[in-house]
């Protein structure tokens, strides 16, 4: 197949990209060449990198059909953050390709309600990244399912891999955290440490696009969460994490007002936006539907990159 990858070279497309080539695709990548992937591959060399800018070409309306020109037979989108682009996008694809893949996030769902959450949970997405998402998601499965094109829409979790810092325990991206965990420092928990995170291996996310594509009659359509086997609490993730290192952990627990000022106005941001999701996805229909497995649990996921960050002399522990 002749694959289109848009945003092929970040945290998903270090993992994507060579596995499409391995797979015996023909893949072209589009970006704007301005981010290395985050490992090396001997496939990039069979990679045709084409360099747009989305923003640019959808401010003359010319991304959907540049795209088009291209001549796929599947188009993977890692990069749509808006329902005008993933109209014009579709708008330039219907008719022309045999599957179009894209790229979305369980901030869909907003709070949850039963966990773990299933696909068809009712939406109530807040803030603006999940609210965005959630009207593209709702687009694109209405193109699909009246038959319009064939999509598939992948909700990952947060993305682990190695090149970059995980989620910690604190539920934001200071690697100080895990260098605490490593020292048997204390570290503070937001509330009593109960809410929940929801990792995947961005390697798991990149198997789950090729099975999607392999299994397009079922997977047309259709949302499916990417994410490991369970969620994790942040008390529960802080214990396993210093077991890991070889310590226990030495947790502090502060009501929500209290922590964020212990910690800077970004730490306090991610955190507020993770704990306030506290996702919790289930994987049933993945696994039904597309034969997902993940090979990662959180943990895995997470100690692989901490390990990684420990070569890379990110963690000084
Ligand atoms: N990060 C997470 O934890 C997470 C969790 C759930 C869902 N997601 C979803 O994952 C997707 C993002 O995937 P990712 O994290 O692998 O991406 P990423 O690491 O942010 O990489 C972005 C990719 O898009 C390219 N790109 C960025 N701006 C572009 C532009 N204006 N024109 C053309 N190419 C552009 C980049 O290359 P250049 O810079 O060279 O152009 C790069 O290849 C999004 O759909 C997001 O909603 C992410």
């Amino acid at each position: 197949m002749r694959v289109v990858v848009i945003g092929g070279t970040g945290h998903i497309g270090t993992y994507l990209t060579p596995r499409l080539v391995e797979a015996g695709h023909e893949v072209l990548c589009v970006c704007r060449g301005t981010k290395a992937p985050y490992r090396k591959h001997e496939a990039w060399a069979s990679v045709k990198k084409v360099l747009l800018d989305r923003e640019t070409e959808e401010g003359t309306s010319s991304f959907g059909e540049k795209i088009a020109s291209l001549d796929p037979q599947i188009v993977i989108d890692l990069t749509c953050y808006h329902l005008e682009s993933a109209a014009q996008l579709a708008q330039a694809l219907t008719g022309r390709i045999e599957h179009l893949l894209h790229c979305g996030t369980i901030w869909v769902h907003g709070h949850s309600t039963v966990v773990p959450t299933t696909e068809d949970a009712s939406r109530s997405p807040f803030g603006d990244y999940g609210i965005r998402k959630a009207e593209i998601e709702r687009y694109l499965l209405g193109l699909s399912r009246s038959k319009e094109m064939p999509i598939t829409i992948l909700h990952p979790g947060h993305l682990v891999g190695t090149g970059w810092n995980p989620i910690n325990p604190q539920a934001n991206f200071n690697p100080e955290i895990f260098a605490a965990l490593a020292d048997a420092r204390p570290i503070a928990l937001p509330n009593i440490g109960m809410e929940t995170v929801h990792h995947v291996h961005a390697d798991d996310v990149a198997h789950a696009f090729l099975l999607a594509m392999a299994r397009r009659n079922s997977a047309a359509g259709e949302a499916f969460h990417i994410v490991s086997s369970a969620a994790i609490t942040l008390r529960g993730f802080a214990q396993l994490m210093a077991h890991w290192f070889g310590n226990e952990a030495r947790m502090e627990f502060l009501p929500w007002p209290e922590w964020k000022q212990t910690v800077s106005e970004r730490d306090a941001q991610h955190t507020w936006d993770h704990i306030a999701h506290s996702p919790n996805c289930s994987i049933a229909k993945a696994q039904q539907l597309l034969d997902y497995q993940p090979r990662y649990s959180s943990l895995e996921a997470v100690q692989e990159a901490v390990a990684d960050m420990q070569r890379r002399g990110v963690l000084h522990a």
